[in-house]
């Protein structure tokens, strides 16, 4: 109701006997139905909160959920003076905007698939002020780093190695996916949630791959789902990594770290 009338909570307690016009009324009797169907009050508004930053959505992209504020506390913790992430299917662009939000020594390239999940990334790193030390490319999980084809594009040629690489990849298994609550199954994108036939293949991919972009001492931290724990450190560990689980505020795995050997 406050989004629908442009009130701010306070405005919504201290204004309380004013009368609304019948198209605003109309405005919120229309949210209230696409809420009453499932859809989340942060796809109603347009955008949700995440690190303490709003961030704008769009029909593309994951809505930013408050586990995966551990990968941005890790990062944080973890990225040198003056260092480079790297994160891989980023959405709304949250995790990179909130840790250079926070880092204002730090760079950051972040890739997507979908060509509208960038646009959206790019307006909030312009929103939160940090367009200029985001790049946003756009490909398959590492493909998007390979050089654009055609004459030398500005910036190519530049180190391409990162001192941490983050992703929360889609990672629930595609029979699982249709299964999921409604809220979540009819309004987040299918590319942010299926991760294949058993949950794993970005997995698969990411590990293979992060050897070539990892600078000495650097670390990939990838966001699980809870269960995965076990199955995500066994492929980083076949690929060379040692790895540890970090658990979220709920005591759930949520984030496997692997160091390069
Ligand atoms: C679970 S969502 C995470 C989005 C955001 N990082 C977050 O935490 O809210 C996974 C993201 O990976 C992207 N994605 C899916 N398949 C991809 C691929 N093959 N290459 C790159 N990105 C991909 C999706 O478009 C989606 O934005």
């Amino acid at each position: 109701v406050g989004h629908a009338l442009g009130f701010s909570a306070l405005e919504l307690a201290t204004r309380e006997g004013e009368i609304v016009s019948g198209l605003l009324t109309s405005r919120v009797a229309e949210m209230m139905e696409r809420r009453l169907i499932g859809e989340s009050v942060a796809r109603i508004i347009g955008e949700r909160e995440f690190y303490g930053l709003a961030f704008t959505l769009n029909g593309a992209t994951l809505e930013p959920r408050p586990e995966t504020e551990l990968l941005v506390d890790l990062a944080i913790e973890h990225l040198p003076m003056g260092g480079r992430l790297l994160d891989l299917g980023t959405g709304t662009g949250c995790i990179p905007v909130a840790v250079l939000a926070n880092r204002a020594d730090a760079s950051a390239v972040a890739t997507d698939l979908s060509a509208a999940a960038l646009a959206a990334a790019s307006g909030n790193a312009g929103r939160h002020g940090v367009g200029g030390r985001l790049e946003l490319r756009q490909g398959d999980w590492f493909g998007a780093l390979a050089p654009h084809p055609g004459p030398p594009h500005e910036g190519e040629g530049e180190d391409r190695t990162f001192d941490v690489i983050v992703s929360n990849p889609p990672y629930i298994a595609s029979a699982v996916v249709d299964g999921l609550a409604p809220e979540v199954r009819d309004f987040d994108p299918r590319l942010a949630l299926d991760g294949g036939a058993d949950g794993l293949a970005p997995y698969r991919v990411i590990a293979a791959g992060a050897g070539g972009y990892l600078r000495p001492g650097g670390q990939v931290m990838v966001e699980i789902g809870y269960d995965q724990g076990a199955q995500v450190t066994a492929l980083f560990g076949a690929a060379g990594f040692r790895t540890e689980v970090r658990q979220d505020l709920n005591g759930l795995d949520r984030v496997v770290c692997a160091h390069h050997l």
